[in-house]
């Protein structure tokens, strides 16, 4: 069973490079049961910047689901406070998107806050609902939880903080089970297994991928990635395959796998 992660379109931005040749190739090869979008489909949260970024990512053809990131949010003021999520929810319904299958739970979460600029945090509710839909799913089920703001830090980039809390939200997600968390927001790659970082960990693998930017809104700037992620949830394995644009060519540079 495949899951394709695509983060970061910030589509309406100058660089305006969104996506590139090859991914409706990846997707009739692997065809995922779903795409998860983790935030920043606008690039100023403008009403035609997130129509447009829907309209193209309905038209790969799996079913998605998607969250905000910082970027979903209008810039301008009273909207930004007095109705944040209005342009998003027109589109998506929900800004905490919930897919279950046989095989698979997936729970959106809603990072993005209205009087914070750059980072990240999640509401207590949403932790709550995500404690209780976790507790309610078999164990043989894979668990996904997707969310814009990153939990591990960049591999080459120290400006932009991890979600605020993460220590907290990290305990929850794994006294939950949850398998993988697939972040973007930093524009960079990562895979990080919790036992690689936190000894006395339980023996139950937790996954933290980033995406790289699926849009180029800065194409000039050094240290961002181009391109996508792809998760494999099989019987005793889960794997992140991280594919990049280079050359006008969708190139698998990585493959990670970890038991289950
Ligand atoms: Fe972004
Ligand atoms: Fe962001």
């Amino acid at each position: 069973m495949r899951v394709l992660h695509l983060s970061d379109l910030h589509l309406g931005s100058r660089g305006d490079e969104v996506g590139g040749p090859g991914l409706e190739e990846l997707i009739e090869r692997t065809s995922p049961e779903l795409i998860v979008v983790s935030g920043d489909l606008a690039n100023r949260g403008r009403r035609e910047q997130i129509e447009q970024a829907t309209a193209r990512l309905r038209s790969l053809g799996p079913k998605v689901v998607a969250v905000p990131g910082n970027h979903d949010l209008p810039y301008s003021f009273p909207g930004r406070f007095s109705h944040p999520w209005r342009e998003f929810e027109r589109q998506w319904a929900t800004t905490e998107p919930i897919h279950r299958s046989e095989q698979l739970l997936v729970v959106g979460l809603n990072s993005a806050r209205p009087w914070r600029q750059q980072s990240g945090k999640l509401r207590r509710a949403s932790l709550e609902r995500t404690a209780r839909l976790l507790a309610d799913t078999p164990p043989e089920v894979f668990r996904l939880v997707f969310l814009h703001h990153h939990l591990a830090c960049a591999p080459w980039r120290a400006r932009k903080r991890p979600l605020s809390g993460r220590r907290n939200v990290l305990r929850r997600l794994a006294e939950g089970g949850v398998d993988l968390v697939a972040s973007g927001h930093i524009h960079q790659s990562s895979t990080i297994e919790r036992h690689e970082f936190d000894v006395g960990a339980g023996l139950r693998p937790l996954i933290f991928a980033t995406a790289p930017g699926f849009g180029r809104p800065r194409p000039r700037r050094q240290g961002e990635a181009h391109g996508l992620q792809l998760y494999g949830f099989d019987e005793g394995e889960i794997s992140v395959e991280t594919y990049i644009w280079h050359e006008g060519e969708l190139r698998l540079t990585g493959a990670r796998r970890f038991p289950r």
